[in-house]
Order: structure tokens, then sequence, then C-alpha cells
């Protein structure tokens, strides 16, 4: 069975059905990903993606924990970003463990080179998949503002990547025409927006406000991933 292993700058593959010790002679993320699907040449392979993972402050934090783990499974290079209230759910430690990258958890951590981190995030990524999204957030990025590590990568993202956000909230603050007015904007800039569900939310209200399965947002994400690789529109 292939694993991979990446640090910040040489990407190592370890691979034993691949002639050599399956250490190619390649640098970056990228170049891993297109590796990756010369070596095994599936569709599912052309998918894979470097995917920025923003997580913020809602209840329903926890679960990006199972979705980063289900992306990397797959073989994404996933980047998590947490906002300060994330921080009030969840640490850093789960998601980079799983994910075998550090994690981003303010716009001042210390950079390897001279490019702030946020930056290069938003420069190599396929894809910023916000999950869970607050209210806060989606509201952020709706009017351009950057006052954290995330809602930076948002505003600086390369045009060729993708965004997808996973709203939660209390079933009140989603239906808000504020919220709505945001979702609205994101959506005619080419967001895609999964979710959210209905249900029993945490607040202990039923309505619409749940985070989509993470089945279901990954499922999202791969046929995005895999519309990209064969070029189609997304
Ligand atoms: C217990 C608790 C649960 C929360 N859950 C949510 C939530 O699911 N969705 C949401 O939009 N805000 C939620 N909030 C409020 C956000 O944490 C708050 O708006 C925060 O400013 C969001 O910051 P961020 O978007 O930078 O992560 C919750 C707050 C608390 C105290």
């Amino acid at each position: 069975m292939e694993s991979f292993l990446f640090s910040d700058e040489r990407v190592t593959i370890h691979d034993p059905g691949i002639p050599g010790g399956g250490t190619p002679p390649l640098y970056g993320r990228r170049d891993a990903r297109r590796y990756r699907a010369l070596c095994m040449g599936s569709a599912e392979d052309e998918a894979m993606a470097n995917i920025v993972l923003g997580v913020t402050g809602s209840i329903a934090a926890h679960k990006a924990i199972d979705l980063a783990s289900q992306l990397v499974k797959l073989g994404h290079v996933v980047n998590v970003v947490l906002t300060a209230d994330a921080q009030r759910f969840v640490t850093p430690l789960p998601f980079k463990t799983l994910s075998r990258r550090p994690v981003v958890t303010d716009l001042y951590d210390e950079e390897e080179g001279w490019k702030p981190t946020h930056i290069t995030l938003a420069d190599e990524a396929d894809l910023l998949l916000v999950a869970p999204a607050t209210a806060n957030t989606l509201a952020k990025m709706a009017h351009g503002l950057a006052d954290d590590a995330l809602s930076c990568v948002a505003l600086a993202l390369n045009p060729s990547a993708r965004t997808v956000v996973a709203p939660a909230m209390n079933g009140k603050m989603w239906g808000h025409a504020a919220t709505q007015a945001n979702v609205e904007v994101l959506k005619s800039r080419g967001v895609m927006i999964l979710g959210p569900a209905e249900g029993l939310l945490s607040c202990g209200y039923e309505g619409v406000g749940r985070l989509l399965d993470v089945e279901a947002i990954v499922a999202g994400v791969t046929d995005l991933m895999r519309a990209r690789g064969t070029g189609a529109q997304g």
C-alpha cells in the first residue's frame, strides 16, 4: 500500500509499487499530484487537489477533524487554517497529525520563507473549503474583510481555485436576511454552497442549519475536483 509523506520543500512519495523506491525527483505539491496521477493513472488520482480547509467557530468544528482525515485518505493535500474562534472548539493537534501539515492558527505565524503563509496557501490552492462556515465568516467573505488568516486566504485566492463553503449555524442565523444576502453574493461569485441540512440543531431547536454530513461534503468536493480534472465546468 502506498503512503505519501509531505515536507515543506521536498515531496517524498513512498510507494513500493514504483521502481526505485518510489521517490521521484520532483519538488512541490503540484508536482506530487501530477506524479501520483502519472504513476496510478486513474480519474480519481487526476482529481487530487491542494485543499485549504478553513475551520471556523462553530459547535460543528469537531466534524472538520473527520473531514480533514477523509480528504487526506483520498490523497488530497490538506492545509488547515483555524480561526481564533474555531480554536475555542478544537485544537490544531488532530488537524496537524491527520493532515501531516502545519496548521495555520494566526496571520502572524512563523513563516519559513519571505512570503507570508496565507499568500503561499492562496497561491497554491486548488480549492478553498470552509467547513463549518459560521455566519460571521460567510459575512466576511461576502464583504471582502481580511482580518485573519482564513479571510486573507479567501481574498488572495488564485483565480483558478474554487471555493466551497459548508455553513453551520442556528436556524435563525441561517434564515436571517443578512446571511441569505451574503450567501447570494457568494453564489454570484461562483462559490459552491454545500448545505446546511435540516435537523436538530445544537442550540436545541429543529431547523435548517446543521453542517452537511462529512461524507456529503467529501462527495461534493470529489465531484468538483473531478470536473476540474476533466475540464468540465464545476
Ligand atoms: C457554543 C457556541 C457555538 C457556536 N456555534 C456557532 C455556529 O454553529 N455557527 C455560527 O455561525 N456561529 C456560532 N457561534 C458564534 C461564533 O463562534 C461567532 O460568531 C464567532 O465570532 C465566529 O468567528 P469566526 O467566523 O471567525 O470563526 C457559536 C458560539 C458559541 C459560544
